[in-house]
């Protein structure tokens, strides 16, 4: 853990702190994180103190780390920064749901009025720290132990992984119109006039305050550096951590579910929601960070799908703009991590769903009952009707998307039961006395 915090403590201060590099201090990934790391990174420099620290002995990088964290958790919870006045990056993630809404809203309402709707469900923040920075071609020796294995696009934060740092995250949701509606000169009149002011001198120097822009950026920096404090986002506390160290027992819908979870013939769940240890022992992170084509049906209840001509295709736009022209990410979106997924109320990076046996039937009946997921149009089922007809040849055709109608579902109701039960297994806060 001590590591961990160091090489946090160090990365921020050179403004390389990712995703990534948390997970070396974590052990997961381990050198593929690492050498993942160095290809994508944009580095964020602040002109401050806090840049200033390569000299600087152990102790003083613990203590600016835990200024900085404490620092970001305020300004995480303070709807001072926003259009509005009204809300916070806590308003969409909330702790006690893991970091994501307490409403079961498909997409979250703001802007300066609050009134204006987004576009995507809200993810989970908990476990980013795993996530590699976003590469097209992944390589990682934990797959079937071959490093020359392309495991296609990876990584990077949002569903579509267009931003590599917590800190360029950051920047999204405080300027879009439709979610803080702020501007860096309004963040950064809110943080001089926050009870935290003082603290934010201590931490990034006497004169932040003189240069809007490095204030701008010490906010991000700080947001970042709360973002990869282990003990609230990546505990490993969950029931299925403890059983992984011999310390818990499953019950037996619990252990059935693991394996219909993980039955390469069944579900075939973990081959992208990894749920065994990789090679480096580190403990698995329920995702894969692939970028992958599922095949979700269009929410009609958005209103940016009001537009017939409008469709959200993930890593090739239109929120992701690099990838625009390059047809073959077309329909991609990240894979989230399923730990405390039950704390959940909307699924899929459109919303659709809205529980877990909705999401589980759709996995198990998406092409054996395709008639109860997409529109039925003059008799004909309309399938995959969020992504155009060009696009198909991305969508993901191994088990479970490897049957037809006629075909038997890949789980059958009492399945679905058992697999959700063991999803249960994945929320943190497990305590052995409770059981
Ligand atoms: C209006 C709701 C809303 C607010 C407010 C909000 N977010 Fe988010 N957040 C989202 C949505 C929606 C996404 C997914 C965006 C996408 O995929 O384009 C997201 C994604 C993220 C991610 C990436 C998660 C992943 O899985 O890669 C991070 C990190 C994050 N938000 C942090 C923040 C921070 C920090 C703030 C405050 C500065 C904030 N959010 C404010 C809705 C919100
Ligand atoms: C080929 C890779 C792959 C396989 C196999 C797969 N998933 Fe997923 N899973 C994804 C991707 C990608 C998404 C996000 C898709 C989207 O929103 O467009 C996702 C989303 C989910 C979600 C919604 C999570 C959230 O936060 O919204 C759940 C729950 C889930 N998967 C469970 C499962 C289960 C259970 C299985 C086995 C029956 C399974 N997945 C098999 C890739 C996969």
């Amino acid at each position: 853990m001590l590591a961990a915090l160091a090489l946090a403590a160090l990365a921020a201060c050179d403004g390389g702190a990712s995703p990534a590099d948390g997970a070396n201090g974590a052990g997961a990934r381990g050198a593929n994180a690492n050498a993942n790391a160095g290809n994508g990174a944009k580095l964020v420099k602040i002109s401050t103190r806090a840049a200033a620290t390569h000299g600087q002995s152990r102790a003083e990088v613990y203590a600016q780390v835990r200024r900085m964290t404490a620092l970001g958790k305020q300004i995480f919870f303070d709807p001072s920064l926003s259009g509005s006045g009204k809300m916070s990056c806590a308003t969409c993630h909330s702790p006690d749901r893991a970091f994501t809404p307490a409403n079961a809203l498909d997409v979250q309402m703001g802007g300066a009025d609050m009134h204006r709707p987004g576009m995507r469900a809200v993810p989970t923040l908990k476990y980013l720290q795993a996530v590699p920075a976003f590469s097209e071609h992944y390589h990682d020796s934990d797959d079937e132990g071959d490093e020359s294995v392309d495991a296609g696009p990876t990584g990077g934060l949002t569903w579509d992984g267009r931003v590599d740092h917590g800190a360029d995250q950051a920047r999204i949701p405080l300027l879009s119109s439709f979610e803080m509606a702020s501007t860096p000169h309004k963040v950064t009149a809110a943080v001089r006039a926050a009870p935290y002011a003082n603290a934010f001198r201590e931490a990034f120097g006497e004169h932040v305050f003189d240069d809007e822009d490095a204030t701008f950026k010490a906010v991000l920096k700080s947001l970042e550096t709360f973002e990869q404090a282990p003990d609230v986002f990546y505990p490993y506390s969950s029931k299925y951590d403890a059983y992984l160290a011999g310390k818990a027992t499953l019950t037996a819908a619990e252990l059935r579910g693991l394996q219909l979870f993980n039955d390469e013939k069944k579900g075939n769940c973990a081959s992208c929601h990894i749920s065994q240890r990789a090679k480096d022992g580190s403990p698995p992170q329920f995702s894969d960070f692939g970028l992958i084509a599922v095949g979700v049906p269009r929410n009609r209840a958005l209103a940016v799908n009001r537009d017939p001509r409008f469709f959200d295709l993930g890593a090739c736009g239109p929120e992701r703009t690099d990838l625009d022209h390059r047809e073959e990410f077309c329909g991609l979106f990240r894979t989230p991590t399923l730990r405390n997924v039950t704390l959940k109320k909307s699924f899929f990076h459109n919303g659709i769903y809205h529980s877990l046996e909705d999401v589980m039937r759709f996995y198990s009946r998406r092409d054996t009952n395709p008639q109860e997921f997409y529109p039925v149009v003059k008799g004909r089922v309309r399938k995959f009707d969020d992504l155009p007809r060009r696009y198909w040849t991305n969508l993901n055709t191994d088990a479970p998307f490897d049957r037809k109608p006629g075909d038997a579902p890949v789980y059958t109701e009492a399945e679905i039961k058992d697999v959700i039960a063991f999803l249960g297994t994945l929320t943190d806060g497990w305590q052995p006395t409770a059981h």
